[in-house]
């Protein structure tokens, strides 16, 4: 239903590829950032032990990687009927991961397991590259996968092309922490790895600490709340301008650079 919503409102996609572990149809924003809806399943546990994920390396089926899948089936697939609006099985859940380019994969594994706990559920190619190792962390328990923890990193050669900033690419990613006090504990556990942490900065909305992984990769840690209530009821969120009170003298100058969204 995606696909058909998305191409027929003028927004080309490819998919769904079966990537085993979920199908997945991709888009691009107008800045040309790569979007993709996967399915919650089947889940890691489809070609290893649940106990196990992991542990060893994972030839793809043959049949779901580039050059041996049957690509004109692929595109042509799609709902049967135009979707005239987006319905409540459409639903997108969260997020279903974030994939990320290293240059070491091995150095990224010790950085995500001992900065913030994530373990290593898969360790594979890219389906679309064979010859690109393509690894995935998540929240583990050893036994279960918490959902919407997924985070994957394909592997690009070291040669000097560290990503420079610019539209259509991610800036940061914010991991939640459920309170101030567990924050300060993540702020505590970071800088005890040596990682340089910022002071706790008040977004007005949450509170964040940021931190760089090994490739330069801006990570935060944001508690849930005080939320975006704060200063909007929850009918209202995001129908005026709201600034923070140490910007609050500025608004008339803010305000004025402002063009109305549509
Ligand atoms: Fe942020």
């Amino acid at each position: 239903m995606w696909k058909r919503w998305l191409n027929d409102g003028g927004t080309p996609t490819t998919g769904p590829y079966d990537r085993g572990w979920f199908s997945s149809l991709y888009f691009r924003d107008p800045d040309g950032q790569i979007l993709e809806i996967a399915t919650a399943g089947p889940g890691y546990s489809l070609d290893e032990p649940p106990d196990a994920l992991g542990e060893r390396e994972i030839d793809p089926a043959v049949e779901r990687t580039h050059g041996h899948r049957d690509e004109a089936a692929i595109a042509a697939l799609t709902h049967p009927e135009p979707v005239d609006a987006m319905t409540d099985a459409m639903t997108l859940t969260g997020i279903h991961h974030i994939s990320g380019i290293t240059a070491d994969l091995e150095r990224a594994n010790e950085f995500y397991s001992a900065a913030l706990g994530l373990r290593l559920v898969k360790r594979t190619v890219n389906l679309d590259d064979g010859s690109m190792r393509h690894h995935f962390w998540a929240h583990y328990d050893g036994q279960n996968v918490a959902a919407r923890s997924s985070l994957t990193l394909f592997e690009w050669p070291d040669d000097g092309g560290q990503a420079q900033g610019g539209y259509g690419q991610t800036h940061h990613i914010a991991f939640r922490a459920s309170s101030e006090d567990e924050q300060l504990a993540w702020r505590d556990h970071l800088m005890s790895l040596g990682l340089d942490v910022t002071t706790v900065q008040d977004r007005k909305y949450f509170q964040s600490i940021y931190f760089q992984a090994p490739d330069g990769l801006l990570l935060e840690i944001a508690t849930d709340g005080p939320g975006f209530t704060l200063d909007e009821d929850p009918a209202d969120l995001g129908t005026d301008l709201q600034l923070p009170a140490w910007l609050e003298d500025r608004r008339d100058e803010i305000a004025a650079r402002l063009t109305p969204l549509r």
